[in-house]
């Protein structure tokens, strides 16, 4: 965080009187899970992928910072990592790739211990620094790291939405419900989309699904808890995660596949935000600039 342009950016907004027209704002969606290897990834880049393919102006955020993957999910070569931008040696704009169906990817870089280690200070910098961006953007998708550390909390908390994937293993639904307990205790996240992953059938996801609402209700967690769909386990995805494309674009009629488009057609009627909530958020100003020229 040496670089003087990447610490202003840590406490001041470049604001929208630089630019020519104010973009409009963001939907903001985090994938998270508490648990490793549960699909946040696969999830995250093909929800992108699916969005982008929609005519959605889609920009994908690898915060998995200290182990970064969605390049090599998505067969690409980035010549720029948020490292880089973080060390001062670029902007984001010099960041992003374009990916499959023009999906606008932000990587990271991998085995960088730093990256992994950086203050909440600088988690903040980093989601002030989309402040930056001047691009039309509809959604951005944030791939985040399993656990809940530092990272994890506030990049779902600087998004409009948190969706927690789970699979079928005790220790997703105890690590999701870890995850969402401090997500509201300690973030004020109040609601939470839950997407079910690997399922044997439909009737699989909506029970686990069912479980964790049981865990959360259980224990007094404070939040909404909304089913937002599963994804069967389908062959035709791992072969995907071995040649490098997103399932929705190499077997676009593979059951993960289907199963992801019909997420992306309900996260597509989101709305944007009208209102800031207070606290860490993307695009802030944008939703500021929106409700002062409304
Ligand atoms: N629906 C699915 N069907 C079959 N295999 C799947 C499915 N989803 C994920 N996988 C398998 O699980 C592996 C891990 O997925 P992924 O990398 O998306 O998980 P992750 O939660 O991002 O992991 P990490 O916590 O390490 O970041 C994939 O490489 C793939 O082989
Ligand atoms: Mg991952």
């Amino acid at each position: 965080m040496q670089s003087r342009e990447y610490a202003k950016l840590t406490h001041t907004f470049p604001l929208a009187a630089t630019r020519r027209e104010p973009a409009g704002p963001v939907r903001t969606i985090a994938v998270t899970g508490g648990k490793g290897g549960v699909g946040k990834t696969n999830v995250s880049a093909n929800l992108a992928v699916a969005l982008a393919g929609m005519g959605k102006r889609t920009l994908l955020l690898d915060a998995d910072l200290g182990l970064a993957n969605i390049d090599v999910v998505l067969g690409l070569q980035p010549k720029h990592t948020l490292a880089d931008l973080v060390a001062g040696r670029c902007t984001l704009e010099e960041v992003i790739i374009e990916g499959p169906n023009g999906v606008l990817v932000v990587p990271a870089a991998s085995g960088r211990r730093h990256m992994a280690e950086l203050a909440p200070a600088e988690h903040v910098g980093l989601v002030n620094a989309f402040s930056e961006l001047e691009r039309d953007l509809d959604v951005m998708i944030i791939d985040t790291a399993a656990g809940i550390t530092d990272s994890v909390l506030t990049f779902c908390q600087a998004a409009q939405d948190t969706v927690v994937v789970v699979c079928d293993e005790p220790a997703s639904i105890t690590d999701a419900y870890a995850l969402i307990k401090v997500l509201s205790r300690e973030r004020g996240v109040d609601r939470i989309q839950v997407v079910a992953n690997m399922a044997r059938d439909p009737n699989e996801g909506r029970a686990l699904y069912e479980k964790l609402v049981r865990v959360c209700e259980k224990f007094l967690i404070d939040v909404s808890l909304n089913y937002l769909g599963c994804v069967p386990q389908d062959d035709w995805l791992r072969v995907s995660v071995q040649r490098q494309q997103p399932v929705v674009k190499l077997y676009p009629s593979a059951p993960a596949a289907l199963a992801i488009q019909e997420i992306a057609r309900r996260t597509a009627r989101w709305q944007a935000p009208t209102t800031p909530r207070g606290g860490v958020e993307f695009f802030l100003e944008r939703i500021i600039q929106q409700k002062v020229s409304a």
